[in-house]
């Protein structure tokens, strides 16, 4: 007959020995469980006779409650002390800064091509585009550049090889082609045309983009972006032009007069053609607009060249207009202090992190821009 005092004792130790709940229960279910200890000892009362069953009965069917109830207490007490360590272990201080985030930047050149496009929609121009890969006739021959100019030889002009018609594309040396492509919407398969419907003047558009050439030192590098402007309207002059890139360069610095020279210069596509300088001071290390004795170059430009206006289809004793083209990552440079343009573009995170805008940033009170 099992000696139930010894059970008992080695169940009760083991109830109070087992370290967590998992253990406790492996403990219940060698007593208690369908073929535990206990369990097999209440199975013995069925072939037992009355007065035996009616002495062994209450001793096992208390020895059955009594290890329950010692597990059921056991389980609390651990249950409870599981809790408390999870508790401590999981512990959060708020107090604590939040791990540093890492966040991407504004590339400089993006941020100033948004702050030119608010600036001049905000003068009424539209944006055109144009493909980076472009044909000699909208990079140079529309554009009234001779045979020969040097312009279109290897040196400034990345070419690619001929393609099955003999024809050799050009990565597009300006965005000035996006004026033609403006002028001759919709039908540039069936070009040149002289009596083609062009998109109908008045014309008023600001074409960003990037632009290829074969140099590079602190100032070029071989893609750059470029900002065209192209007005064809009745009656347009050079009062027009100066005005447009006047306004504009003190919107951009945010200085209310900045003071300017328009200097002789030459284009195909414009005549008479101009460099517009802004006054600005290079005394100190970084260059200031707007005052001091230098001048430095921003924009070329002028007016439409009767050639250009004809190649689209437009009458030039009818419509007039100007053009003028913006190095946006060299005005970024000038804004915001970037020595060197090669950096621009070698694509260094820290440099990035430095030069970079945020993209939530508060929005700028003069352009509304963030
Ligand atoms: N396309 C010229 C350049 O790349 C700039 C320009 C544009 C000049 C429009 C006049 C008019 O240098």
């Amino acid at each position: 007959m099992t000696d139930l005092t010894k059970l008992e004792a080695e169940l009760s130790a083991a109830v109070a020995a087992a370290p967590d709940v998992a253990a406790l229960e492996a403990v219940r279910v060698a007593a208690l469980g369908k073929s535990g200890s206990v369990s097999e000892l209440l199975k013995t009362l069925g072939a037992m006779s009355p007065d035996e069953r009616r002495e062994r009965g209450p001793l096992i069917n208390g020895l059955r409650d009594r290890i329950a109830g010692a597990i059921a207490a056991r389980k609390a007490g651990l249950e409870a002390g599981e809790l408390d360590a999870k508790l401590a272990a999981e512990r959060v201080d708020l107090t604590l800064p939040p791990p540093p985030e890492r966040r991407g930047r504004v590339h400089p050149t993006m941020q100033v091509q948004d702050e030119m496009i608010a600036i001049f929609a905000e003068m009424g121009f539209g944006l055109a585009e144009g493909p980076d890969i472009e044909d000699d006739f909208h990079n140079f021959t529309a554009l009234n550049f001779p045979p020969k100019h040097p312009a279109r030889e290897m040196h400034d002009t990345f070419w690619l090889p001929e393609d099955e018609n003999g024809e050799r594309k050009v990565l597009r040396t300006h965005t000035s082609p996006v004026q033609i492509r403006t002028m001759l919407q919709g039908q540039n398969d069936k070009l040149p045309s002289w009596i083609a419907t062009s998109q109908a003047p008045p014309i008023r558009i600001v074409a960003p983009g990037r632009t290829y050439r074969s140099d590079s030192d602190a100032t070029h590098t071989p893609m750059f972006h470029q900002m065209e402007g192209l007005v064809i309207d009745r009656a347009i002059h050079m009062g027009h032009l100066k005005w447009t890139l006047e306004t504009f360069i003190s919107r951009f610095f945010e200085t209310p007069l900045v003071e300017t020279r328009f200097r002789p210069h030459h284009f195909p596509f414009t005549e008479p053609s101009a460099e517009m300088d802004v006054r600005c001071d290079r005394s100190g290390g970084d260059v200031k607009i707007g005052q001091g004795d230098d001048w430095m170059e921003i924009v070329g430009c002028g007016m439409v060249h009767p050639n250009v206006l004809r190649n689209c289809g437009l009458d030039p004793d009818v419509w007039q207009g100007f053009a003028f083209g913006f190095g946006i990552d060299r005005l970024g440079m000038l804004k915001y202090g970037m020595p060197d343009l090669r950096d621009m573009f070698a694509s260094d995170v820290r440099w990035l992190e430095h030069y970079g805008f945020s993209a939530f940033a508060a929005p700028n009170p003069a352009t509304g821009l963030s």
